[in-house]
């Protein structure tokens, strides 16, 4: 049956492909990849087998996503609520990370594998990384923001996934990118995860193509307003060293838009030495990990 596949893809999944690539595309799309055991309980199987099946589909997935030009990938590969498992189900999946990992990344695409990871633990991890910074004097405390605290996530590389699937029917986040999913699709379907297929994933983008332009428009009145917040937060800060200076805060608005246009300037020159700092302060920590586990 080859002659039909051209690829990964038969010649009737190649033309269906073509027809969604008309519409607008997600750019990237994060998995939560559940029912691995019950995809094992199904059919009669060890349960690492279904986790084995389940990297195997990750596999398959990475080339279609390619093939309809989404190039990146976020997946859920273990939770920390995960390391409750019995020890052996855990030792399995690390065995399996280990023996298939290499071949994952073969694939040519952008993924990034949330392993022992919580939204939460990362949201909260970026809040004490700004208070960090405030503390050894690379942050005003008026810094702080939305805006700031999304460029502290592990995920600061990546644009915010505008599709979200999760499969075997749960119907929640489970601590998943909670941050970074405000504005996207979030589509939940039913088939366990080592059974999805092709045509599991074009509804999933049909699903995010008829909701493209609210989730649009949500996005932008949200960029809006982040914009304005910050606008208010810098007006602040010149009212304030306006007084400080013994000038009236509403007089003189010359000087008040010249010393508007500094602030802002001195703010980014702030937030990028303290972007720096974290990034150094990073890399020291998985050194330091890398050392210690050698
Ligand atoms: C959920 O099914 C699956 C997992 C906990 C493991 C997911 C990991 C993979 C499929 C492989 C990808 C990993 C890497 C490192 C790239 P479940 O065990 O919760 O099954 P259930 O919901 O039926 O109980
Ligand atoms: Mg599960």
């Amino acid at each position: 049956m080859s002659w039909i596949r051209e690829g990964e893809l038969t010649i009737i999944e190649r033309f269906c492909a073509n027809v969604i690539k008309a519409g607008p595309m997600p750019k990237h799309v994060a998995f939560i990849m559940d029912g691995n055991r019950r995809y094992a309980q199904k059919c009669h199987v060890e349960r690492q087998q279904g986790h084995s099946q389940g990297f195997d589909k990750l596999a398959q997935t990475l080339r279609w996503c390619l093939n309809l030009g989404i190039r990146e990938v976020t997946v859920y590969a273990f939770s920390i609520e995960n390391f409750k498992r019995s020890k052996e189900e855990v030792d399995g999946l690390m065995d399996l990370a280990r023996q298939k990992f290499s071949r994952i990344l073969e694939e040519q695409c952008f993924l990034n594998v949330c392993f022992a990871y919580t939204s939460r633990h990362e949201i909260s991890n970026a809040v004490r990384e700004m208070a960090w910074g405030v503390e050894q004097g690379l942050l005003e405390p008026s810094d702080v923001s939305e805006s700031l605290l999304d460029k502290c996530l592990y995920t600061n590389n990546s644009p915010d996934p505008d599709l979200l699937i999760r499969t075997s029917g749960e119907v929640r986040l489970s601590d998943f990118l909670l941050w970074q999913t405000s504005h996207s699709c979030l589509v939940f379907q039913s088939v366990l995860w080592p059974e999805y297929s092709f045509w599991n994933l074009c509804e999933a983008i049909l699903r995010f193509q008829m909701n493209y332009s609210a989730l649009q428009k949500a996005r932008d009145s949200y960029m809006e307003e982040r914009r304005r917040q910050q606008m208010e937060r810098d007006q602040a800060y010149v009212t304030k060293k306006l007084q400080q200076e013994g000038f009236a805060s509403h007089g003189d608005s010359r000087r008040r838009r010249t010393l508007l246009q500094k602030c802002t300037a001195m703010r980014e020159e702030r937030i990028q030495g303290f972007l720096q700092a974290l990034e150094h302060k990073r890399v020291d920590f998985f050194e330091r990990l890398c050392t210690v586990s050698a």
